[in-house]
């Protein structure tokens, strides 16, 4: 078995850098060393020590680029990629413009594979080893997904999306068919490879509650999976949320009375909670996910990081692709740093870091098996080049510390700053 030995810059965590002091569990080794052997990390230290004690492994020098583990996008939509960055709307008239009708092609099986493999091999060049997808409500959209991604080895998490109402005809199912094609497609994905399903209710706009009920029943045998939503983006939704469910007490509400508030669920956006759904999250361990370019480029709302944090709930982050602007989760990290300065509270480069990767697997329930460079953890690694462009590699030139060096690749990189990625152990 060839072991691998990765030289640069290391940056890896042993505890949450936003809860504890970051200083106190983030480690910066200015010469460090990876080593990987099987698909895993098997080592990460002081360079000298590993080239000493791993004589025999294939050397391969990043000089001075930052050795991270690959980046977790915690929510996104692969079927949107051939539309982001469309122009001037607001979420609900967003979808009806632009998601709803690129989201019908992908009953073709041969534009999903098309779609599939543009967006993993996107991710991929964007430095992201994991993705959470949305499909469509379209069986093939997913097993156009999931087979992409094992063809690349790569661990994803992804479901079929269900509608059952508020969706144009050819883009709505069933509360039968959603339960009956979800349970057939997890039979056939989950846990097989590196392959995770969610169970997937779009939102409770375009959810009957007997579908939501399905769906939550669904959950109850398989709870295994995660289970993936919208909660609380818009304002507007919120209102109408309210209109179609006079007699639940809040948005949340709409999810817990179906069954479909758990430890394993993934709440995509959660900006206007309201303080029992904050509570409740809380209580049963869910995890929220932020979406900071999209939350700006749809026009949602300030996530409120600091806060939840506070309240000890699982934060993952995310491109939201293509509500999102960008594939990139150093634009993400970007983001999420802007809309944590307008709340008041400038999140540190490490903790930017931290949630992009470690954070993100953590609300994924993949803490130490992503996200991560500490021993045992799959070998997803992203090598940064910290002086990608001229206006960056000055800035840096002039930097005093790591963080110096780093914090304007965050805030101005993209898929020019990633050197190299590796997927469970190999260079893609
Ligand atoms: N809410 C329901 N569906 C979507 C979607 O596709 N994108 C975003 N940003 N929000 C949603
Ligand atoms: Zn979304």
């Amino acid at each position: 078995m060839t072991q691998h030995l990765l030289l640069g810059q290391t940056l890896s965590f042993t505890g949450d850098p936003i809860v504890s002091d970051w200083r106190d569990v983030t480690h910066h080794d200015s010469a460090g060393a990876v080593l990987v052997a099987d698909g895993r990390i098997a080592a990460t230290g002081p360079a000298t020590a590993l080239r000493r004690d791993y004589p025999q492994a294939k050397i391969h020098d990043y000089g001075n680029a930052l050795i991270t583990a690959g980046f977790v996008d915690a929510h996104m939509h692969y079927p949107q990629t051939a539309m982001i960055a469309s122009w001037g709307k607001r979420l609900i008239d967003w979808l009806n413009t632009y998601t709803f009708p690129e989201e019908m092609q992908f009953g073709d099986r041969a534009y999903a594979d098309e779609i599939a493999a543009r967006t993993l091999d996107l991710a991929l060049a964007h430095g992201t080893t994991t993705l959470t997808s949305f499909c469509t409500i379209h069986p093939e959209s997913v097993d156009a997904f999931f087979s992409a991604a094992q063809a690349r080895d790569m661990a994803v998490v992804a479901g079929k999306t269900c509608m059952d109402r508020n969706a144009p005809d050819g883009l709505r199912d069933s509360a039968q068919s959603a339960y009956d094609d979800s349970k057939a497609l997890l039979g056939r994905w989950h846990g097989k490879g590196r392959a995770t399903y969610a169970i997937t209710p779009r939102f409770t706009p375009t959810s009957t509650p007997d579908q939501l009920h399905a769906l939550g029943a669904l959950w109850r045998e398989y709870p295994d999976c995660l289970m993936q939503t919208h909660l609380s983006e818009q304002v507007d939704e919120i209102a109408w949320v309210r209109d179609l469910h006079p007699q639940a007490r809040d948005y949340l509400d709409t999810y817990e009375s179906a069954g479909l508030l758990g430890e394993r669920g993934l709440y995509g956006h959660a900006i206007h909670l309201e303080p029992r759904e904050i509570d409740r999250i809380a209580e049963v361990g869910g995890a929220v996910v932020h979406c900071p370019t999209s939350n700006t480029f749809i026009g949602s709302g300030l996530f409120d990081m600091a806060g939840l944090k506070a309240r000890g709930i699982s934060i993952g982050l995310a491109t939201d692709t293509g509500g999102g602007s960008s594939f990139s989760m150093l634009r993400t990290m970007a983001a999420a740093y802007e809309i944590a300065q307008l709340r008041g509270v400038p999140l540190h480069p490490a903790q930017l870091m931290w949630l992009a990767s470690e954070g993100s697997a953590r609300a994924l329930h993949m803490g130490g098996k992503i996200g991560s460079l500490s021993q045992g953890a799959a070998a997803d690694i992203c090598v940064i080049d910290l002086a990608s462009t001229p206006a960056i590699a000055q800035r840096t030139g002039v930097a005093n510390d790591i963080w110096e060096a780093l914090f304007p690749t965050i805030m101005m990189g993209d898929d020019r700053a990633i050197a190299e990625v590796w997927v469970k152990g190999k260079v893609r």
